[in-house]
């Protein structure tokens, strides 16, 4: 018999995984049960899957996974109210395909936040409210991301979106959530300046959501404990989102087979990376993996197709040795 990941870290955070629906039966769900205490729809809840035509809502994969939770005593993070990506287009466009106005797309965006969160009201401990909104490059919107959200309603899509979800649901925890804010200290600045204006104004935002899609080499732990520090210092709850381990350095590796050298050398990182999350666990109050096991990642498809190892057990669902670095810290 193994040890419980969630019961090992019990006393710092809850340990949370990406799933889909048709991964709540058999092993994956022994699995979820023994080991995990949170979960995320890994896409199921996103709003071309719950809104795809306005006004026509389907909540059946979110439903499924929110069951599941209940019946196991774990939490649900809500993934996600607001994105750029995976959002039907009949958010921005009128019946002429032409732009909406501001006061069209907020009232759409309200009506959206208000629907989903009235139907998981109470079963929900954080929401995504916003998803990647940030983009150092984009000098002209201050750091914001340059999407159809932005080019309509500014950063006020933002703050409506967090005022409006507070109005829904007092009860929840409302996240803010991005990409490389462990590893992009341009990104992390922008994220740090941002929630520190909101909380100025008084925007209710509850925490950070920091994705950690990292790989075998970088950030460096140095880096990521910048994040972890900068953001702490905000006052704000902190979670890790979505965190998985790439097993390459640059997009033009592929390996035929996971060696034992890799296993160890991902063992060793993950060991690291969970010493650091233990340290902020005053702040970090969620870890969550982007997936179950090795045998579905969205790794395997991005940023080119090959195979990819990233979690704690592997492709028959066996505890890997990452997993065994991270239940016996040494
Ligand atoms: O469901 C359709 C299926 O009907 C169709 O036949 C098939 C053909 O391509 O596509 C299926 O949809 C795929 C979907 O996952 C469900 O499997 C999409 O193509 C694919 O693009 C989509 O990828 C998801 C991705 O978000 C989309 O942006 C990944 O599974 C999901 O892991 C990933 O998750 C995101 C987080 O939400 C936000 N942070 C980054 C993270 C990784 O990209």
């Amino acid at each position: 018999d193994i040890p419980s990941l969630k019961a090992v870290y019990a006393d710092h955070f809850k340990i949370g995984a990406a799933v889909e629906p048709n991964q709540l039966e058999g092993k994956h769900a022994q699995i979820l049960k023994k080991h995990f205490n949170s979960l995320t729809a890994e896409n199921v809840m996103k709003p071309e899957t719950i809104q795809p035509e306005e006004g026509e809502f389907n909540f059946n994969g979110g439903d499924k996974i929110r069951d599941f939770t209940k019946e196991n005593e774990m939490i649900m993070r809500g993934h996600t109210l607001v994105w750029h990506s995976q959002v039907p287009d009949w958010f921005f466009e009128d019946e002429k395909g032409n732009l909406v106005s501001k006061k069209v797309l907020l009232e759409r965006m309200r009506n959206h936040i208000e629907k989903t969160m009235k139907h998981y009201k109470g079963d929900i401990d954080s929401w995504d409210v916003v998803n990647e909104v940030i983009k150092p490059s984009s000098d002209e919107t201050n750091g914001l991301r340059n999407s159809s959200w932005y080019q309509i309603a500014g950063i006020d899509y933002i703050k409506e979106a967090f005022i409006h979800a507070n109005k829904i649901d007092p009860g929840a925890n409302l996240y803010i959530n991005d990409y490389s804010l462990l590893s992009d200290p341009a990104k992390r600045d922008i994220m740090y300046n941002l929630v520190k204006e909101l909380l100025t104004e008084g925007i209710p935002i509850d925490g950070i959501g920091m994705q950690g899609h990292i790989n075998i080499k970088s950030p460096s732990i140095s880096t990521m404990e910048k994040t972890l520090e900068k953001f702490s210092s905000l006052g704000v709850d902190l979670q890790i989102t979505e965190l998985d381990l790439s097993v390459y350095k640059n997009n033009n590796q592929s390996y035929d087979s996971f060696s034992e050298e890799l296993a160890v050398e991902q063992g060793h990182r993950y060991s690291k990376i969970f010493k650091l999350f233990k340290q902020y666990s005053d702040s970090i109050t969620n870890v969550t993996l982007w997936g179950i096991a090795d045998d579905h990642s969205w790794l395997t498809g991005f940023p080119v197709v090959r195979n990819n190892w990233p979690l704690l057990f592997d492709q028959s669902l066996k505890a890997k040795p990452a997993f065994w670095r991270v239940v016996v810290p040494s």
